[in-house]
């Protein structure tokens, strides 16, 4: 029962296929082979726009130089409190930008609200150059929260950066679980209308968190940026020899919207999951909209789940909201789904959540 998150799964049969047959014969290193070609044709065709594409090793990577093409060292990005760039990623965006400050911003449920955001980023700066120039706003999506931002959420957000004159990022390490999610609500929805149509300059595109075995894609919708990140992306060391291998991923991804599918799996099972918490008396902590649950369990129960060998995380600091309504004999959990998770995995542990 692995919910402790979808990168402890490995990689889609399919992705490891396309990885063979990638690898047979010789092609030119450095991303001047055929496939690379066709990913960036690829990208630009599913966003229906140019784009500037480059593929890095981790999703790290792909928002550290999303963030340095888009903000100068003297910078200020604004990003959720919870955010992955904030919390996670050991000041890498700070490193990678030269210099820039993050600086969070409150929002329940993982995502930036309209009024916090004016609030925090038109406060005014006082002198000139006392404090960073605002710079940037950053949006996960899927959140932190695995809650998603709609179409004209982030159109607004974006909206409001550029009337302060910011730009806008979006961390995707898990893009397709949000855009499966939304194209759930709305048939017609298309990965441009969430991103260079709704105000997003530069996208995190994530794929191993979805079934890639090792791919992420920095895209930038101003192609004019792109020389900028190529030096930066061999400064730290993130231009791959082998490029051709992460394009056969990519491509297999692609093909027949194979990501989709695959985020579509982990999203049902975390649907699955939640409503069978519900059912068994238990409480979410955030509506489930992509491929993590929440969920208020006993304190007691958490060690008797793990002994029969469940793994998931204690989440403590995921929104203050659901925090409090946990309790003192209450615990927030964390659980995430895959591509790779099965109903019986689901299964399992909702019947063990339901008994002890
Ligand atoms: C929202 C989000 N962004 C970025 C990342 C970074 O990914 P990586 O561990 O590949 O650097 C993660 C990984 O957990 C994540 O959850």
């Amino acid at each position: 029962m692995n919910f402790a998150s979808d990168n402890w799964a490995g990689a889609s049969p399919k992705v490891l296929e396309a990885l063979a047959h990638g690898s047979a014969g010789i092609a030119p290193a450095y991303g001047a082979d055929d496939l690379t070609r066709e990913v960036k044709a690829r990208l630009a065709a599913l966003f229906g726009h140019e784009v500037g594409a480059f593929f890095v090793a981790t999703g790290t990577s792909a928002n550290s130089l999303c963030l340095a093409a888009l903000c100068p060292p003297y910078g200020a990005v604004y990003a959720h409190d919870e955010a992955h760039i904030i919390g996670d990623e050991g000041g890498a965006s700070e490193f990678v930008t030269q210099g820039a400050r993050l600086i969070g911003i409150p929002g329940v449920g993982g995502k930036i609200g309209l009024a916090d955001f004016k609030a925090v980023a038109g406060k005014p700066a006082g002198p000139a150059s006392r404090f960073p120039l605002p710079s940037t706003l950053s949006l996960t999506q899927a959140s932190e929260c695995g809650t998603v931002y709609r179409e004209e959420e982030v159109a607004a957000l974006s909206e409001a950066a550029a009337a302060f004159g910011l730009k806008v990022h979006m961390d995707g390490a898990r893009f397709a679980n949000a855009f499966a999610f939304l194209c759930s609500l709305r048939g017609d929805m298309t990965p441009g209308d969430i991103t260079w149509k709704a105000g997003v300059d530069a996208l995190s595109l994530g794929f191993t968190k979805n079934g890639a075995l090792l791919a992420e894609a920095v895209v930038l919708f101003d192609p004019e940026r792109a020389d900028e990140v190529e030096w930066r992306r061999k400064r730290s060391g993130q231009v791959l020899s082998k490029a051709r291998l992460v394009a056969a991923q990519l491509l297999a991804m692609l093909e027949d919207d194979h990501w989709l599918d695959l985020a579509r799996h982990a999203n049902r099972m975390a649907l699955m999951l939640g409503h069978g918490l519900v059912t068994a008396g238990h409480r979410l902590g955030f509506d489930i909209e992509a491929n993590e649950v929440f969920a208020v369990l006993p304190k007691a129960m958490i060690p008797r789940l793990r002994q029969e060998g469940a793994l998931f995380y204690e989440y403590p600091r995921a929104s203050l909201a659901a925090d409090r309504r946990a309790g003192p004999d209450a615990e927030l959990v964390r659980l995430v789904t895959s591509f790779a998770t099965m109903p019986e995995e689901v299964e399992q542990f909702i019947k063990l959540a339901s008994q002890i």
